[in-house]
């Protein structure tokens, strides 16, 4: 039966309208346990959805919702190792990368386990090896300097968590991303750094990304012309981290530099894998498994907690209930932590790449709108910026504040007052204000729904909990809308006409008339960039 004409779905949108009648603040008056039924606990963390609409009818609804969808089986299906991503007939079984040795995930029969934790023994060491001074460089110097390339999963992951936890990485460790092809990126990063105290990490799931094998030449390049040193420095300079173990050996990458990892991990979901390894040489390799030991507990708590109680399920269906049923198209990401700026671009890559999607699993169309418009920025700076519209404009935006309880920063002051702010914004988004005489522009309508969590500090291991916990929401989501979250077709066109674009620039350059394959606004482009 089709979602859109299911009971479960009908349910909830006899219920779309209830809500309207009493505000979020009345909702508060007329039931002094409110605070207490939408809030949910688990091992550090608190996550208080009760200024949204959400009421028991609602909430059970969505619930019957999940049940309709076979929610349960869909998760063992993903936990078991099931070719859930069809398009492409892959596992997707990322959970493994962070559960323990002796956990049994299999892939087509095989248990991936060993293979898992044989790569985690090779980062560990390799990590040991670069932080004791035992791997040195081509004349001798140790490694003090990480230089990252990739993109998109290869690249928004590793920054993103080596940003966040920078206050724990060693103090001999720099590390520096590049992932645009534009040659600023990787200019501007040579700039700042030593070759010899270099190591270079080309991160490309596929080893054919365009943007990654480009930077990663020329970094190539770079390196031998500036240390004037023999080919074979490169062995000590470069490593990789890819599933395409013979595409990273012909690009010159000595075969103990690659580091592996299994097809059923999706780029986006892959800094758990080897691809985070610039996290373990930056931070120290204890503090990676923190992170993993973040992941897995989250992993377990979304496989064995009740659906109510359930974070990733709640939040999930929670976005369901915005998206479909409210019609809200977008969701501010605001975390409450300067080195969380990063994190509203990696969940927006994760959620719009995995869920923003037209066709359900069998192809067929999809009557509802799927994956919202993710953006977001860290408070308060983010208030200084687009926050006038979500206070005031008529599009609803719904927000999820992320803060923490206890600051890392040795200014304890300055915690207090981000704390403020945070509790301050959800409250004046619930509350609002009412209109001043002669001031219409100092209304706000209130009402505006927002979700609040809270963890215990930006440690390691509570940063791993959040990005699984999200990791898991996006996969209800899409479960619910009946898609598949792990494929990503829709950014293979723009690659196919860039490279065919690329393919006549020799022609055009050398003077050949008018390219005429091309549509009449890209053929002046190409005019007026190359002929004019
Ligand atoms: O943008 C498309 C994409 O395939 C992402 O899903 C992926 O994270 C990124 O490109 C990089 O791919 P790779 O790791 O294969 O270089």
């Amino acid at each position: 039966m089709d979602l859109e004409h299911s009971p479960a779905w009908g349910a909830l949108k006899n219920l779309q309208d209830s809500h309207k009648h009493t505000t979020l603040m009345e909702q508060f008056d007329l039931d002094p346990k409110r605070v207490e039924r939408f809030t949910l606990r688990f091992d550090g963390l608190y996550f208080d959805y009760s200024k949204t609409a959400m009421s028991d009818s609602i909430r059970s609804a969505l619930l019957s919702l999940a049940d309709q969808q076979d929610l349960d089986g869909q998760k063992r299906a993903l936990f078991s190792g099931a070719h859930i991503n069809n398009s492409e007939d892959r596992a997707v079984l990322h959970m493994a990368l962070r559960a323990p040795h002796t956990a049994a995930y299999h892939v087509d029969g095989q248990n991936v386990s060993d293979a898992i934790h044989d790569t985690l023994n090779q980062m560990r060491s390799f990590c040991r090896d670069i932080h004791d001074g035992v791997w040195r460089g081509h004349n001798g110097k140790a490694i003090n300097t990480i230089v990252h390339i990739g993109i998109g999963g290869s690249d928004l992951g590793p920054y993103m968590v080596c940003d966040a936890l920078k206050d724990f990485a060693l103090s001999n460790m720099n590390v520096h991303f590049v992932s645009n092809v534009d040659g600023a990126a990787l200019s501007q990063c040579l700039a700042k750094i030593n070759p010899d105290e270099s190591l270079f990490l080309i991160a490309s799931k596929s080893f054919t990304t365009e943007e990654t094998l480009k930077n990663a030449e020329s970094a190539k390049n770079w390196f031998l012309n500036k240390t004037g040193a023999a080919h074979s420095a490169i062995a000590k300079h470069f490593a990789a981290m890819t599933v395409n173990i013979d595409a990273a050996t012909t690009f010159g990458i000595a075969p103990e530099n690659i580091f592996g990892f299994g097809d059923y991990v999706g780029g986006r979901f892959s800094l758990w894998s080897s691809i985070g390894l610039p996290i373990a040489l930056y931070l120290g390799f204890d503090k990676f498994e923190d992170l993993l030991r973040g992941a897995h507990a989250m992993d377990q708590h979304f496989l064995h907690a009740a659906p109510h109680e359930n974070l990733p399920t709640m939040l999930a269906l929670i976005g369901i209930w915005h998206r479909n049923f409210c019609g809200y198209e977008s969701l501010a990401i605001l975390p409450y932590a300067q080195n969380l700026n990063a994190l509203p671009a990696y969940l927006q890559q994760m959620d719009m790449e995995s869920n923003g999607k037209t066709v359900d699993r069998h192809g067929r169309s999809l009557p509802y709108p799927t994956g919202p418009i993710i953006f977001g920025a860290s408070g308060t700076n983010g208030q200084h910026a687009f926050y006038q519209l979500i206070h005031q404009s008529q599009t609803i935006i719904p927000c999820e504040f992320i803060a923490f309880k206890t600051a890392l920063s040795p200014l304890k002051d300055h915690h207090d007052a981000l704390l403020s702010h945070v509790l301050a914004q959800s409250r004046a988004l619930m509350i609002g204000r009412a209109a001043e005489a002669n001031a219409p522009e100092k209304y706000f309508s209130g009402n505006r729904p927002s979700t609040t969590l809270i963890a215990e500090a930006l440690t390691p291991y509570h940063l791993g909990q959040i990005l699984a916990l999200y990791e898991h929401k996006i996969f209800v989501q899409g479960a619910i809308w009946g898609l598949n979250s792990f494929d990503q077709p829709g950014v293979e066109l723009g690659k196919i006409l860039a490279k065919e674009i690329a393919g006549a620039l020799p022609a055009i350059k050398n003077g050949a008339s008018t390219i005429t394959s091309f549509d009449p606004s890209t053929q002046n482009m190409l005019d007026y960039l190359y002929k004019d």
